[in-house]
Parts: structure tokens; sequence; C-alpha cells
């Protein structure tokens, strides 16, 4: 696999582009040129933060709390950055996290970055917010891994309907995100009065779902803004405790992680009440402005966790350096979500593609640099804390 990344790299030096590369290559480069193609309304959503920001920043900061301690004289030959999640392989330590509604960053919507993921092996996680249904989705994907976020509605007969739904369509997983059954404050949305899903986007699951449709008294087609507020009000499940996630627990087989934590107190709580896997997520600092960092929290989860179940980290994974730092602190693979986006808006499938083989051309070449072969390696050895 090790020459793969290298192609990669040289590949990009011939590609001559008359000197210039057409696509970019940094996080900075795709978030500036999505910037430039998209309407404030839309790049803001996905730019922006809760209140001041600060949660964002703290996890692309906390980053910078660790550096690499690398190894010398080390056989960097045979090198592999994959790693096994539930049972199947994914081709790096990474995946795609939940992002809804992208159908505001590319007419495509969900099923671009779906496809790039699946070209390259690597498991896609599909927002319950997409504006493409689960099952379009799955067929856009063939027989490649993808897992299935649900933000738990209120009504449980809902609640079954999407589970069923994301089983049948093939997803091999199911992750529960517990952080968002309000909206954060976000104010550049406030400012530019944009909520996507008011004008229809991001409602592909409920608008396909037979017990969604049957609460309705008129369909969508003839009451979008009654359609759109039934199910924001479903996803506003503010009264989400434990006995609800035990709920969904008892209604599925599938692997069933939880995504939103960030205390070790609720890791614990969370194996307790029966989960396979743990995300650590802030929602990308969308949601409670002013928190923790992700990273910084990723250490005591991890003890608490002590390997009974695998651990996930989302939240300001812009490099290879950062994806090799959380798998030093504990991390099993990591969620990237910015970055595709914004691939996502500047060229569609193509750019997803790009932005995900360069991270993997970097997260290799960072591996083998720091004098390292595979992901077993990458301890907390690793890494040093320097403040
Ligand atoms: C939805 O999950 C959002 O963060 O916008």
């Amino acid at each position: 696999m090790s020459d793969t990344y290298e192609k990669i790299q040289m590949n990009i030096y011939q590609s001559g582009d008359e000197g210039a590369r057409r696509l970019p290559i940094s996080y900075g480069e795709w978030e500036e040129r999505a910037r430039q193609v998209l309407a404030a309304g839309p790049f803001d959503y996905v730019y922006g933060a809760a209140g001041a920001g600060d949660t964002m920043r703290a996890n692309i900061d906390a980053f910078q709390k660790y550096r690499i301690r690398p190894r010398i004289c080390c056989d960097i030959s045979n090198r592999d950055i994959s790693v096994e999640l539930f049972g199947a392989r994914s081709t790096a330590p990474f995946l795609l996290a939940p992002i809804g509604v992208n159908s505001i960053l590319h007419p495509e919507a969900e099923a671009a970055p779906a496809k790039a993921a699946a070209k390259l092996g690597i498991p896609y996680i599909l927002s319950n917010v997409s504006t493409l249904p689960m099952e379009k989705v799955a067929e856009a994907m063939e027989g490649a891994v993808r897992w299935f976020q649900l933000y738990p509605p209120k009504d449980r007969k809902l609640t079954d309907s999407f589970l069923q739904r994301a089983e049948a369509a093939g997803y091999s997983a199911i992750v529960v995100t517990i952080d968002s059954t309000l909206l954060g404050w976000r104010e550049r949305d406030l400012r530019n009065t944009y909520l996507p899903f008011l004008s229809g986007h991001g409602m592909g699951n409920y608008f396909s779902d037979p017990v969604f449709l049957a609460s309705l008294d008129k369909p969508p087609e003839e009451d979008l803004r009654t359609a759109v507020e039934k199910a924001l009000d479903e996803g506003n499940h503010i009264c989400f405790t434990w006995k609800e996630l035990d709920y969904i627990r008892e209604q599925t087989k599938l692997p069933l992680l939880i995504k939103g934590i960030t205390h070790p107190d609720d890791a614990v709580l969370a194996l307790e009440h029966g989960v396979d896997g743990i995300i650590v997520s802030n929602h990308g600092g969308r949601q409670l402005d002013g928190a923790v960092a992700t990273l910084d929290v990723l250490p005591s989860i991890n003890e608490a966790v002590n390997g009974k179940v695998p651990i996930l980290l989302d939240g300001g994974v812009r490099r290879g350096a950062d994806v090799l730092k959380a798998i030093a602190l504990g991390a099993a693979a990591v969620l990237v979500g910015r970055p595709y986006a914004y691939a996502l808006a500047v060229a569609g499938e193509m750019g997803v593609r790009e932005m995900l083989q360069n991270l993997m051309a970097e997260t290799d070449l960072q591996l083998a640099i720091s004098g390292r072969c595979s992901m077993k390696e990458v301890d907390p050895s690793f890494v040093v804390k320097v403040f």
C-alpha cells in the first residue's frame, strides 16, 4: 500500500497544471475556494459554529498542544494505514463525518461524498438530515461500508422505521447523535436568516418515510413548511435520556455508537447502556460554545473506556498530523467533516476524492517519517505534550 501513497504525491508533482495545481491541496485552500463558489448562506452554514466560535477554535488549537516525537533508523518500507472497525477494513484511519443538507453545497448532494468514500474504501456516515433518502445513497455506494447517523426522533415508530430502513439498505452501524436536540446559537446563520431545512433541504429521510408521511395532514408537496416543522420537531428530542438510548439499543442488532461524548463519566454510562463505540465529539463546535476541545478530553475518555469499545473522535482534524495525534491519544480512527464539505462545494465527487486521497497520502508519509509502519505503532509515546 505504501507505494500507492508515494505515487499520489509524485503524481501531483508531475501533473504540471501549468505550474499551479488546479485543485487545492491544503485545508485553507479548500475553504477559500468554497467561500468563492458558495453564496454566503451555505458557506456560513458550514463554516460557522456556535456563539463566539470558541469551541471550534479550541478543537483546532488542541492539536498544537501535542508534538510528534519521531523515531529514526527504522525500516519504513512496508506500511499500512488501514484500520479495522466492527469487522470491516477502512483503507485509512478516518471516516466521513455525518454532514447533512449536502444539496446546499453541490447538486449531487450526499451521493457525491458517498461515492468518493466508497471508491477509496473509506466508511461513509450518512447524516439523518441528508437531502437524499438513505436508500438512494446506499444505491450509489453499492457494497461499500456505510453507517447511518440518527437524530433520535420523539416518535418511537419513526425511530423504528429509520432503523429498519437503514438495516434494509445495508448500513452496518448506527450512530446516535445526542448533542443536538436543540440547535446551537449560530450567529452567521441568524444574520443570514439561513436555515436550509426551511426550504426543504435535508429532508430526504423524513419525506420518504411512511411513518412520517402518515403523521402529516397534507403531504410536503402541498404544505412544505408544516412538514419541515414537524421533522425538526421530531429531532428536538429534549427529553432524550439513557432510557431512550436503551430503547434504540433494543431495536437494532447493528453496532451502536453514541456521538457527542466529552465527559468520561458519560462514556462509562454509555458503556453501561450497551454501546459498541464512542464518538468523542462536540459537533465541530456547532452546538455548545466555550466547551472543551475533543482532543483535550480524549485521554481521560480513553482511560475510562479502558479498551472495551473503540473510540472515534472528530473536531479540528485537518491533516495527517492531526489524524495520528488523535490515534496516539487513544482514538481507533477519526471523522473528517468540514474538509470534505468544502471539497464537495468546490469540485463535487472528484473534489472529495482528491481531498481524501491527499489526506491518505499525508497520513502515510507522516507515519513513515515518524519512523512507524502501522496504526498499532502509533501509541502514547508517539506524542509529547508541550503545554
Ligand atoms: C446539523 O447537524 C448541523 O450541525 O448543522
